[in-house]
């Protein structure tokens, strides 16, 4: 996971430096909520069901959860390319977890991303969203949390070189990136776009993935959403914008819903990270508020300066011979699935043919599809998804690098040509 967001600097060190003399926590927009004209989302009998809905839109459990063991039990590794960190234990045992926590010691740490003894935290925790989580929701997740069993362990310190091991260094990194606030409503917008914006940049925290990411581990805001590659995961998070190309443009709301609550849709389905994303999150999010993400995706404007051109296949005889040796593996190992013209079965068999997911800048995402096949993850409306076999085997390096080109350029697609040395590097990535 990598350290993200945006902000316009001035304002961030104004903050910070109030932080840092300590002045209180601002809870002005409290009252201010009540009023605006925004949902507050679905409503439930009592306030730790709450909670845990918005523990789930905001996906807690991904990180502060090892596969298998108790829930937020912590001590999840998080490769980053400063080092590792380890999500502490976040269940209600008053010595290892956060069961002796206040709920206002909670909120400022959404809030301001500074632990209950004043610690700044790493960005990986996404603060940085969560800033955006209103009073109400913080309080509704700390009384969940704290419904949850309490499960002693003990918090397994951060491997992260040097000078990264050294928090004062995130001082600099909060002023370029970090804007602390909630979310603020937009009057000119709807309601129901409203509920998105405040879903999507806060406790979805989608932009920690689907935004480019600088050497410093920083992004612009002038680049949210416009897609990005995942430090240390091999994946790439593509645009949401609404480029036509590279974006989200040319999609029904319908289809957006069903990509992120069912998984499957008739333009692609979730895979890698993003399968993860559908399975521990969205799945669990009513339709209203799923519908509420969409309305407010399609509306991102298209800021891309670089989306891709018209297909990128050089016109020379060795990229000729790329292509036909392509299309013969295709026609073999894939078409029955995804069909001779690429438009798949969907919603189980996607198509190939403009699937942006699979014609971005980076190759990464269909190189290591076709290396190791996948599900879509098992949700409520579609609790048994088909599968696609892994090809690593049967396939060599040259067979996978023409392949993967020949659906990146085929009917019309606008994605690059693949060498068979990147189809060899990602041999050795593990799948998380
Ligand atoms: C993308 C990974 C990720 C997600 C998602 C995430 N966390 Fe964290 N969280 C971390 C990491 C890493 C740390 C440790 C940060 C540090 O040591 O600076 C942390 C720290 C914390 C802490 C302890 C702060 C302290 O003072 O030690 C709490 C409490 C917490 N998270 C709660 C939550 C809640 C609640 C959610 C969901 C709304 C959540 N986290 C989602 C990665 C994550
Ligand atoms: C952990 C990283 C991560 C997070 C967090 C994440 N995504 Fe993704 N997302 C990805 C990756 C990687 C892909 C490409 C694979 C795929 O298409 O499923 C993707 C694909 C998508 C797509 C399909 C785009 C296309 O052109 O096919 C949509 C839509 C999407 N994400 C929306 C979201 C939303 C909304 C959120 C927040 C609720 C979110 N993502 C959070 C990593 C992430
Ligand atoms: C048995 C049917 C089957 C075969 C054969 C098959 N696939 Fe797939 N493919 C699928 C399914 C199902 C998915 C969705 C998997 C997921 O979401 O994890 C998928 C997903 C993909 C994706 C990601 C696109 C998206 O939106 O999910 C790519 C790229 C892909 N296949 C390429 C290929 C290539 C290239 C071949 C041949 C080498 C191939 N597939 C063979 C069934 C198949």
């Amino acid at each position: 996971m990598a350290f993200i967001i945006a902000s316009r600097p001035a304002r961030a060190v104004a903050l910070v430096v109030l932080a840092a003399a300590g002045i209180g926590i601002p809870t002005r927009s409290y009252t201010q909520f009540a009023q605006a004209a925004w949902s507050t989302g679905p409503v439930f009998a009592t306030q730790v069901e709450r909670g845990k809905y918005l523990a789930q839109a905001g996906d807690c459990i991904a990180c502060h959860t090892v596969p298998g063991k108790p829930i937020f039990s912590g001590n999840r590794p998080l490769p980053t390319p400063f080092g590792t960190l380890y999500a502490p234990n976040i269940t209600s045992d008053k010595k290892t977890g956060i069961g002796s926590w206040t709920a206002d010691e909670f909120y400022n740490m959404m809030h301001t991303g500074r632990g209950r003894d004043g610690k700044l935290l790493y960005p990986a925790m996404p603060f940085a969203s969560y800033t955006k989580v209103t009073r109400q929701d913080s309080d509704a997740i700390f009384e969940y949390m704290m419904s949850v069993p309490p499960v002693q362990q003990e918090n397994r310190p951060h491997e992260l070189k040097f000078p990264y091991n050294n928090r004062s260094l995130l001082i600099g990194w909060r002023t370029l990136y970090f804007e602390e606030g909630e979310y603020q409503p937009d009057k000119t917008k709807s309601a129901e776009w409203n509920r998105g914006a405040y879903l999507v940049q806060g406790l979805g925290h989608c932009s920690m993935c689907h935004t480019p990411i600088n050497l410093l581990g920083g992004s612009s805001e002038a680049k949210a959403f416009q897609g990005g590659l995942i430090p240390m995961q091999h994946w790439y998070a593509p645009s949401l914008t609404s480029n036509r190309e590279a974006g989200l443009g040319e999609w029904d709301i319908k289809d957006i819903m069903d990509l992120l609550q069912i998984g499957i849709s008739r333009r692609a389905t979730v895979y890698g990270p993003m399968a993860e994303v559908t399975y521990n999150s969205l799945q669990y999010l009513t339709d209203e508020d799923v519908r509420a993400m969409a309305v407010y995706l399609k509306s991102l404007p298209d800021k891309e300066t670089s989306a891709p051109g018209p297909n990128r296949m050089p016109n020379t005889p060795e990229a000729v011979q790329v292509f036909s040796e392509g299309r013969r593996v295709y026609e073999a190992k894939c078409a029955s699935c995804h069909g001779s013209d690429g438009k798949g079965y969907p919603p189980h068999y996607p198509p190939l043919a403009n699937n942006q997911s699979i014609e971005t800048e980076s190759a990464v995402n269909p190189i290591r599809m076709v290396l190791n096949g996948g599900y879509p993850p098992g949700t409520r409306k579609n609790p048994y998804p088909y599968g696609m076999p892994p090809f690593a085997q049967e396939l060599s390096d040259a067979e996978i690098a023409a392949v993967v080109t020949y659906i990146r350029t085929a009917w019309g697609n606008r994605g690059g040509p693949v060498t068979a040395r990147e189809a060899n590097a990602l041999r050795s990535v593990t799948m998380e």
